[in-house]
C-alpha cells in the first residue's frame, strides 16, 4: 500500500504553511475584545465593520421573534418557510436597494449560486474578475457557461472580453469591494461596457452595503450609479449588519426568475424568521445611526496615515479593508502569531484564498475599534514587521499572478479561493 493521499495532503499544506487552524471563542468582552481560545484579544479582522454584532437591540429583536415564532422556519419558501417577517425585510430591502423586490437566501455563498445558476447556462458566457469571492466563482463554474476571468480591476480587459464572446448572453459578475484586498471594482466603466455588449452585470457588495456611499447604500451608491446600470445586486447580512443569511435584489421578473429556477433558493429551509426580524432592526440601525459607518472609515483612514508614514506594505484601498502585504505564507502567519503575543486578533490569509505570493494579513476596521485602539496596532505592526517588510513584500502589479486568463475547472491549480 502507497502512502496514506490525506495524511500526504495535509503534511503537505502543514510543511507549506498552509495549514488552517480554526480558533474558538468564547464571546465578547467589550467593543472588539473577543475571548479567543482563553485568552483576550483585540480583533482586527472580523467583518463586523458597523460593530452591530453584539447589539443588544439587535438581540433583542432576535430573541423576541423567536419567543414569538420559535426558532426553526420548518420548510423551504415555497412550502411553508416563508414567514411575515422574511416578506417584510425583502420590501425593506428592496427600498434600501432602490430595486423593485429582493428576494432572501440563506447565505451569501447560496445566493450567488442561486443568481448565476438562474441568469446563465450550457451556451451562455460568464465572465469573473479574477479576484472575485470563491462562491461567485463557484458560481460561474457550477452554471455550465463558458467561464473566463478578467485581469483584476480593469474594465478594459473585461470589454475585450465581451468583443470576443461568441453566441449566447454574458452575464458579468463581480465584488464591489474585494474582500481580501479592500479596494473597489471600476463600476461605472464595467457597466457601460456591459450596456454596449447587452451583458447583465451583478454586483456582489457584501462588504460595500452599510459602510459606502453617502447613506451607506454601498458601492453604486459610492460611484453616484443608478440601479439600472447594475441588473442585480448581492448582498450579505453577516458583515456589516452583524446577523446572517443574503439578498439579491433586482427587477419584478429577474426575482420571479429566480423563486423559478435558483436550485440554492429552492432546496433549502428559509432563515429562521427571527434572523429575519434582527435583520430588520440591523437595517434599521444602520440607517438611522451614520456614525457608524464614518467613524470606521475614518479609523481606516487613520490607519492609512500612521501605517504609511511608518513604511507599512499597504494594498491600495479605500475601504475598512487593509490589507498588509507580506508575500509569503510563513510571514503571514508569523505575523499573525506575534500579534496574538501582544492581543490582537489578525488572521493571516494565505492561498488559495489569496494568489501566490501575497500572503497577507488583513486588517479590518470597526466602529466598535477606538482611536486609541487603531495606534495600538500600528505601533504592534511596526514593531513586528522593523526589517521584514522589505523582504517580504508582495508583487504588486496584478499581471504578476499566475491566476489572470480562463480557468477550465474549479480545480483549477491555485485559482483563488475566497472565503
Ligand atoms: C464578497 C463576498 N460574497 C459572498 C460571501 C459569502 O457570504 P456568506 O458568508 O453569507 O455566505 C462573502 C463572505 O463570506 C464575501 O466576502
Amino acid at each position: 500500500m502507497g502512502p496514506d493521499p490525506v495524511a500526504t495532503t495535509l503534511a503537505a499544506l502543514r510543511s507549506a504553511g498552509l495549514y488552517r487552524r480554526r480558533r474558538v471563542v468564547d464571546g465578547r468582552a467589550t467593543g472588539a475584545l473577543q475571548v479567543v481560545d482563553g485568552r483576550e484579544l483585540l480583533v482586527f479582522c472580523s467583518n463586523d465593520y458597523l460593530g452591530l454584532a453584539q447589539d443588544p437591540r439587535i438581540a433583542e429583536a432576535f430573541a423576541r421573534a423567536a419567543a414569538n415564532y420559535g426558532v426553526g422556519s420548518g420548510a423551504s419558501h415555497l412550502v411553508t418557510g416563508h414567514h411575515r417577517e422574511h416578506h417584510a425585510l425583502e420590501e425593506e430591502l428592496a427600498a434600501f436597494t432602490g430595486r423593485p423586490r429582493a428576494l432572501l437566501f440563506s447565505t451569501g455563498y447560496m445566493a450567488n449560486l442561486g443568481v448565476a445558476c438562474a441568469l446563465a447556462g450550457r451556451g451562455d458566457n460568464v465572465l469573473e474578475d479574477r479576484l472575485n469571492h470563491a462562491s461567485l466563482l463557484d458560481a460561474g463554474l457550477l452554471c455550465g457557461a463558458r467561464f473566463s476571468r478578467f485581469a483584476h480591476a480593469d474594465a478594459g480587459a473585461l470589454r475585450r472580453r465581451l468583443e470576443a464572446c461568441g453566441e449566447g448572453r454574458a452575464l458579468v459578475l463581480t465584488d464591489g469591494v474585494f474582500s481580501m484586498d479592500g479596494g473597489l471594482a471600476p463600476l461605472p466603466a464595467m457597466a457601460g461596457a456591459c450596456a454596449r455588449h447587452r451583458a447583465r452585470l451583478v454586483v456582489d457588495d457584501a462588504h460595500g452595503l452599510g459602510v459606502l456611499g453617502a447613506s451607506g447604500r454601498g458601492s453604486l451608491e459610492h460611484f453616484g450609479m443608478s440601479a439600472d446600470q447594475v441588473a442585480m445586486l448581492v448582498g450579505t447580512f453577516g458583515k456589516a449588519f452583524g446577523t446572517f443569511g443574503a439578498f439579491a435584489a433586482g427587477d419584478e421578473d429577474l426575482i420571479e426568475l429566480l423563486i423559478q429556477r435558483s436550485r440554492s433558493y429552492i432546496y433549502t429551509t428559509a432563515l429562521p424568521p427571527a434572523v429575519a426580524a434582527a435583520t430588520r432592526a440591523a437595517l434599521s440601525i444602520a440607517q438611522a445611526e451614520p456614525w457608524r459607518r464614518e467613524r470606521t472609515l475614518a479609523h481606516a483612514a487613520r490607519f492609512r496615515r500612521l501605517a504609511l508614514r511608518a513604511g507599512l506594505p499597504l494594498g491600495e484601498s479605500p475601504t475598512p479593508i487593509q490589507p498588509v502585504l507580506l508575500g509569503q505564507p510563513h510571514a503571514a502567519t508569523a505575523a499573525s502569531e506575534a500579534l496574538a503575543e501582544r492581543g490582537f486578533l489578525v488572521a493571516a490569509i494565505r492561498p488559495p484564498t489569496v494568489p501566490a505570493g501575497t500572503s497577507r494579513l488583513r486588517v479590518t476596521f470597526s466602529a466598535a475599534h477606538t482611536e486609541q485602539d487603531v495606534e495600538r496596532l500600528v505601533e504592534a505592526l511596526v514593531e513586528i514587521l522593523a526589517g521584514t517588510a522589505q523582504r517580504h513584500q508582495a508583487p504588486r502589479r496584478e499581471g504578476d499572478s499566475p491566476h489572470a486568463g480562463t480557468v477550465p475547472a474549479a480545480s483549477a491549480p491555485g485559482a483563488p479561493d475566497r472565503p
